[in-house]
């Protein structure tokens, strides 16, 4: 190997792990996903949408309290109903996986993580949905990237019972100046738009955003 060669390879690596860990989540993958049907992987496959299974023993209901939610601010509620790909019916026991950054923009760890936590964070949480679909969770607004490059972002994964996991577009904020038009075209709209407007209401932040299963998912059957 040469010794230009022999510099290179842990450049490229050291280039790759940084990009990897800034997006969180690497949205596509050529890697076989874990999938429950034989058929195709619905949504396109996605590096670390598996971290939906690491919610361990705690019972997943239709809502949730993410980490660190009393000690940062702004507080958000962020609400909506999921809803079968005829986009009316509910969708019942539907699992939501979010995860997203802290005010500073990185997702913090604790130490000792074994999982997908080393790269998500600690401020992650589960949602199952009931018959009505419905489903909410409690968080703060997220801090972008420190380089400010991409928009304020909660990433979210789903999970339907009879078929893989697969990630829909990531929750952001109208309001958020790096929200630029150049981004907004960018957005795949997958489950439909993750463009959400905050709004007060006795005194807490609340932001809607209804999720359509399926909706401009590939290969979804
Ligand atoms: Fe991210």
């Amino acid at each position: 190997m040469s010794k230009k060669l022999t510099l290179l390879i842990p450049i490229l690596t050291i280039i790759s792990f940084v990009f990897i860990a800034c997006e969180g989540q690497e949205k596509a993958s050529s890697a076989p996903n874990k999938s429950s049907s034989p058929n195709k992987i619905v949504g396109g496959g996605c590096e670390g949408c598996e971290a939906i299974y690491e919610y361990g023993d705690k019972v997943l209901i239709n809502v949730d309290t993410l980490p660190d939610y009393n000690e940062q601010n702004p507080k958000i509620k962020i609400t909506g109903i999921v809803y079968q790909n005829d986009g009316k019916t509910p969708a019942e026991n539907v699992i939501l996986y979010i995860y997203h950054t802290n005010s500073e923009g990185i997702y913090p760890t604790k130490g000792g993580e074994k999982g997908w936590d080393r790269r998500h964070g600690y401020i992650r949480g589960w949602i199952k949905t009931g018959k009505d679909g419905k489903y909410s969770f409690y968080t703060f607004r997220p801090g972008a990237y420190p380089e400010r490059k991409w928009p304020e972002h909660i990433h979210a994964t789903i999970k339907e019972a009879d078929k893989n996991e697969y990630y829909i577009d990531e929750f952001v904020f109208d309001d958020d100046p790096l929200l630029t038009a150049s981004e907004r075209s960018k957005a795949l709209n997958r489950c439909g738009s993750g463009i959400m407007r905050l709004r007060e209401v006795n005194s807490e932040l609340l932001a809607e955003r209804d999720i359509i299963l399926g909706l401009n998912i590939p290969d979804y059957q």
